[in-house]
């Protein structure tokens, strides 16, 4: 196996909080390991235009806290085509690069894909508000998005309650309805309409008629983008129940922020295990994180705190500090 000497790493896709955490991390797990590092500036279109500098350590300083990319970000209509694929190569060649780290999404996936069928070596690293990703519980950047829109819910609330009115949330998400549904069940909405879950106005009208005739006097209802237009949801069911109904669409604030611990931590540990794996010869696989799910321990074991289990996470630190 021939030994890593010099890898890129450039952030792709939509922009998501804690891409700039992963960046770091990949830069300073990489420079730990005397490899070197090329920033690629704006996802794929800077692979093709050779838009890329060495970073060091000192590169990726005061960028953890930090929303967006310090990278810049780009979707590449160029890079789909074999042309375009065929300038990143060169420019890839032309600076000695192995290997390469993809922060991104599906799309970006895809790319990194078509390049390892090209023979360069690369990691998927997954960061989009969606968390639509297969492969991983959780994608960076959409627990800082669940964050932004549960305190737009709960804001939303304070006037949903005092004007009695029905209020339609419109959420980001693709055709994937993670934040909504998360958001509706923190926020204790009374609705949530996703692409994900078949549903039907006529169902959800008459839902609001029946509560209402019980005392209910006000709704909050998330879409997901994927379901449908907020407007036309809000609009159908002032028609069938004749209830006054107001529209609320996020938009691009659910991208941005300051990132949370969950997706500081969540950057930090795939960024590094993103360069691990490349060092140990892998490539054409994305790093996530499984571990979802509800289980039970036997109660004289919960007596017992894990001491070790931070043995891991401090070792990273050790890594990436200064
Ligand atoms: O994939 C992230 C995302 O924010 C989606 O939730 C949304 O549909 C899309 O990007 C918006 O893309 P753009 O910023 O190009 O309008």
């Amino acid at each position: 196996m021939k030994k890593i000497k010099t890898i890129g790493v450039l952030t792709s896709g939509g922009d998501s909080a804690g891409m700039n955490a992963a960046v770091r991390s990949v830069v300073r797990t990489a420079t730990y390991h005397g490899i070197k590092v090329f920033a690629i500036m704006r996802g794929y279109e800077g692979l093709i235009k050779d838009e890329m500098m060495e970073f060091t350590r000192r590169s990726v300083s005061n960028i953890i806290n930090l929303g967006g990319t310090v990278l810049k970000t780009a979707r590449s209509k160029e890079f789909m085509t074999k042309k375009g694929q065929h300038k990143a190569l060169r420019n890839l060649k032309k600076h000695k690069i192995d290997a390469l780290v993809v922060i991104g999404g599906d799309g970006s996936f895809r790319g990194a894909h078509e390049l390892c069928k090209q023979g360069i070596r690369c990691i998927g690293v997954p960061a989009t508000i969606d968390n639509d990703v297969a492969g991983t519980d959780f994608t960076i950047g959409s627990n800082t998005a669940l964050e932004v829109v549960l305190d737009a819910v709960d804001k939303i609330r304070d006037t949903v309650t005092s004007l009695e009115r029905i209020f339609v949330v419109e959420v980001m998400g693709r055709e994937c309805g993670y934040l909504a549904l998360r958001a509706a069940l923190a926020g204790g909405a009374e609705e949530v309409l996703m692409p994900d879950i078949k549903f039907d106005m006529n169902d959800v009208c008459k839902e609001i008629r029946t509560a209402r005739k019980k005392g209910k006097v006000s709704w909050i209802i998330i879409v997901a983008e994927g379901a449908g237009k907020a407007e036309n949801v809000a609009r159908i069911i002032s028609k069938k129940t004749g209830f006054e109904t107001r529209v609320t669409v996020l938009g691009h604030i659910q991208r941005g922020g300051r990132p949370s611990v969950i997706d500081r931590l969540l950057a930090s540990r795939l960024g590094a295990e993103a360069v691990m794996r490349l060092m140990n010869g892998e490539s054409d696989k994305m790093v996530g994180i499984v571990a979802e799910g509800v289980r039970a321990t036997d109660l004289c074991c919960s007596f017992k705190a894990n001491r070790d289990r931070d043995a891991g996470l401090y070792k990273l630190l050790k890594i990436l500090e200064t």
